[in-house]
């Protein structure tokens, strides 16, 4: 039984337009050519693929892209884009959910790994993506640098982003490791308020969680265009491999 939150109806419809500014070609380009070269000629699995905002053009671009999704409303809305021959989708967990066959590249985009609320479900999310990966195989993680150098003492909020439409500020449960995301969206003239809860890691933990499922680091980036990790870094790509022997 997974910890995650279940993503619902509403949100799935809404989800595409929402995200509009990191889905065009333009955004997405770095990303497609960052995960088709590691794909080469194999198989990619995409675990919490949501809409398909990433595995469907990955598929347009000739990669096999299989997907693994919890919540059967954001797989619903890719089954409209794409056919289930062309992109199979398996609904459940992607800590648990075993689909056949072994792959290039398994890949878990957006900040998603924190979508696990426990350590155990992260740790047996990178040993999931293990089992999946063919001897040489990929995982990829994107992923936020959790930003509590931004909260002082005695705060208790970080902002992320303050524009026009939306108001978002993340706040902090610094002993389970666990921050909520609060939106507040402006829609015909009114805020609709949203949460969601996800468990932090620091590149430094998902490593170790890459060595306990048997993974050896290979890469580490600020983002998709190769751009180096820094210590101002807000995020990372970060890249484990499978040993061969
Ligand atoms: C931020 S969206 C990312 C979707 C897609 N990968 C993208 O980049 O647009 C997070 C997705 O993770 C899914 N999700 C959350 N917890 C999950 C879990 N334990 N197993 C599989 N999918 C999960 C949600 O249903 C949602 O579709």
């Amino acid at each position: 039984m997974t910890s995650s939150e279940l993503w619902s109806r509403a949100t799935a419809e809404r989800y595409d337009t929402e995200e509009a500014g990191i889905s065009s070609p333009a955004a997405l380009g770095p990303t497609l050519d960052f995960l088709a070269e590691l794909a080469g000629d194999g198989r990619a699995l995409e675990f919490a693929i949501g809409t398909g905002r990433v595995g469907v053009p990955l598929r347009e671009r000739g990669v096999p892209v299989v997907g693994i999704e919890l919540s059967e409303h954001m797989a619903a809305v890719l089954r409209r884009k794409v056919d289930e021959d062309t992109l199979p989708v398996a609904i459940g967990d992607m800590a648990t959910t075993v689909v056949p066959g072994g792959f290039a590249l398994v890949y878990l985009v957006y900040n998603t790994i924190t979508n696990l609320l426990t350590q155990d479900e992260q740790v047996e999310c990178f040993r999931n993506a293990a089992r999946h990966l063919e001897p040489g195989g990929r995982f990829v993680i994107e992923l936020g640098v959790p930003p509590l150098r931004l909260l002082p003492p005695g705060q208790v909020a970080v902002p992320f982003d303050v524009s026009e439409r939306h108001l978002g500020f993340d706040t902090f449960d610094l002993v389970e490791q666990v921050l909520v995301s609060h939106h507040f969206t402006l829609e015909d003239g009114r805020y609709r308020r949203g949460a969601s809860r996800h468990r932090y890691a620091w590149p430094a933990e998902l490593d170790l969680m890459a060595r306990l499922a048997g993974l050896e680091p290979e890469r580490r980036v600020a983002d998709w265009d190769g751009t180096p990790f820094t210590q101002d870094s807000t995020k990372h790509v970060s890249v484990w491999r499978k040993p061969v022997a």
